[in-house]
């Protein structure tokens, strides 16, 4: 008799079955089927019933009290930014100039400042012009800083501001917390019941191996550093997301293999600490079902997998390097996040269809007023867009009909995505290249979805986790500029498009207004947008994905002499021999090749 043999006999007889069945009872009451540890440990009894259909958020939403004041942090300097009037940044009013108008987008809806800088008021703090005898700031040895250091330093100093939740960010070597999936020690999917708010934003600067690090992208990074996180008090931290591709050996090998990679990058050790590498390979290894990883369609895959792993932070702005804050970053994100904030949730994703123009509408009042007319006082989006791949984590509404609620609901409640720019509806974009793009929807491309351009906005973690699940478990995919504004509203979640000033290259040009406008709210048969999609070229608006003038603005800002064909940018004001820009988001500014 061979042994295996004997040892079944042995297994299989009563005496052994009984004993084991009641210590298999008696592990089940005390940890439950529902137990991470008993699933883990015991993977046969994995496959316990799961309680039925997701944890839905509550209707009734309460606020979270406001966090306490401040405390001031270290600046590069080795001094306090509160004393320090070499990082201080000069936002002045013109007297006798006028602020100029945007083309879309208001101050006053987003309570934005309006205020000029000259390029030496705005950069001059991070390094701008160092390298010339007038440059009166002292100077700074960049080379000796650590911004992952003086973040963390600084989110100490504030610790007792937040929720014990919340914790620094460790980013040493010794603590990269990407990796395969198949050998992950985390849960492979989390939802957003089981996460506790610390009240902190992760802000995600996306880079890529070969990326040419220029003076002024370090400045501006050092910009963002300083005014998001440090003069925040820690509110939000800057992480720089990088792209290593297909780099070989994997990254995720060993630390040493991490190592080399970071090592490689031609970063700046100043930066070193801030940044998070992830490659090709991670994508295919969580999302297999998903046929296409490339940023153009998946740009949210590392940024899913980043908030899985780092779920530390309640949202993450993802921004790119080539985004210029022409006025303070630290007090523009959190203008938008305000006013997301304080937008009620009906008619917010119908006011994001439309872009608020002061000339054409007025206040914001008035927009919001005309939006409800085309709405007839309901909503389009009221709780959950209903589809059949989606169960709706997000709350029920509280009452049955839109029409009968007061604009109350949703007040004080943080927006799960912010989208810098106007949506749209897929179905009516013909000429959209990603129109066709869809996958693993049971109703193909007549599933109901909206895309909000550019990639730019802050989404929260239950957004995020609940989008890495459904690509995880379902493979579901829409296209980037899609991804964030359908999940959420597939799921009843906040979205929200403060409108923040965007200009274009001619100051008055009432045609191509008309063009974008289309007789804007009272002109829309179903009060979801325009009734026709078609729209002028954006190559000369501050923030539109193809536009060319960000980049010619701040050549004007900066003195450069501009292209013979390129006219002086008409933002660009000159005062007392300096030349001043006002308070904006710009998107993109190109690097010059
Ligand atoms: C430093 O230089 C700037 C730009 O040249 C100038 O506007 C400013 O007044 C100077 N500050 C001091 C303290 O000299
Ligand atoms: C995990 O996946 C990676 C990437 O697909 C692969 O290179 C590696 O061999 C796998 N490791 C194990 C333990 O299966
Ligand atoms: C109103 O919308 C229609 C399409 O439904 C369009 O043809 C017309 O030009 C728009 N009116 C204005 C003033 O833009």
């Amino acid at each position: 008799m061979s042994a295996l043999v004997k040892f079944r006999r042995i297994v299989f007889t009563r005496q052994v079955l009984i004993p084991v069945g009641i210590v298999y009872l008696f592990l089940f009451l005390i940890l439950g089927p529902w137990s991470p540890r008993w699933a883990s440990s015991f993977s046969p009894f994995t496959e316990t019933p799961k309680p039925k259909g997701p944890i839905r958020q509550s209707t009734n939403f309460r606020p979270p009290p406001p966090l306490q004041e401040r405390v001031p942090c270290y600046g590069p300097r080795g001094q306090f930014l509160s004393r320090s009037p070499d990082d201080e940044l000069k936002e002045v009013k013109l007297d006798g100039v006028e602020y100029p108008k945007p083309f879309w987008g208001s101050y006053a809806t987003i309570n934005l400042e309006q205020t000029w800088m000259t390029i030496d008021d705005r950069y001059g703090p991070y390094g701008y012009g160092e390298e010339d005898k007038s440059y009166n700031r002292s100077k700074v040895d960049w080379d000796t800083i650590n911004w992952g250091k003086l973040q963390n330093e600084c989110f100490e100093r504030n610790r007792h501001r937040f929720p014990t939740s919340a914790t620094p960010f460790d980013n040493t070597l010794q603590m990269v917390r990407l990796g395969y999936r198949n050998v992950t020690r985390i849960p492979e999917t989390r939802q957003w019941h089981e996460f506790k708010n610390t009240r902190r934003t992760a802000i995600v600067v996306r880079a890529w191996r070969g990326y040419d690090w220029k003076a002024e992208d370090l400045q501006n990074l050092r910009s963002l550093i300083v005014e998001t996180s440090l003069r925040t008090g820690g509110e939000y931290q800057v992480v720089l997301l990088v792209d290593m591709k297909d780099y070989e050996p994997y990254i995720f090998a060993s630390d040493e293999n991490y190592e080399k990679a970071l090592s490689e990058l031609g970063l700046p050790a100043e930066f070193r600490e801030i940044a998070v590498l992830w490659d090709d390979r991670l994508l295919e290894s969580w999302y297999p079902d998903i046929a296409e990883h490339r940023t153009m369609w998946q740009v949210y895959q590392p940024v899913q997998l980043f908030s899985l792993h780092y779920p530390e932070f309640d949202h993450i702005w993802q921004v790119e390097l080539d985004m210029r804050f022409t006025g303070d970053a630290g007090k523009f994100l959190d203008h938008m996040s305000d006013f997301a904030r304080k937008e009620p949730r009906k008619q917010a994703f119908e006011r994001a269809m439309f872009q608020q123009m002061e000339n054409k509408i007025g206040d914001y009042k008035s927009f919001f007023d005309a939006v409800n007319r085309a709405n007839k006082g309901g909503a389009y989006i009221w709780g959950p867009l209903r589809i059949p791949d989606i169960d709706p984590i997000g709350p029920e509404p509280p009452t049955e009909l839109a029409e009968n609620e007061d604009f109350k609901w949703g007040v004080g409640e943080d927006a799960d995505v912010i989208v810098t720019s106007v949506c749209n509806n897929a179905q009516k974009a013909d000429a959209w290249v990603f129109k066709g793009w869809i996958g693993g929807f049971k109703d193909g491309t007549s599933t109901p979805r909206f895309f909000c351009p550019p990639a730019i906005t802050r989404t929260s973690r239950t957004l995020l986790l609940a989008v890495h699940e459904a690509q995880l478990t379902k493979g579901l995919r829409a296209p980037s500029e899609a991804t964030p504004s359908s999940f959420a509203l597939w799921h009843g979640l906040k979205l929200s498009f403060p409108q923040h000033p965007v200009f274009w290259k001619r100051e008055h040009d009432d045609e191509t207004q008309e063009g974008w406008w289309k007789g804007g709210p009272a002109n829309s048969t179903d009060g979801v947008g325009p009734n026709l999609w078609e729209h002028p070229r954006g190559m000369g608006l501050t923030f539109w994905w193809e536009s060319e003038w960000p980049r010619q603005i701040v050549d004007a800002w900066m003195g450069k002499e501009l292209a013979k064909d390129v006219a002086h940018p008409w933002l660009v004001v000159e005062k007392d021999g300096k030349k001043y820009v006002p308070n904006m988001m710009m998107h993109p500014m190109k690097h010059y090749h």
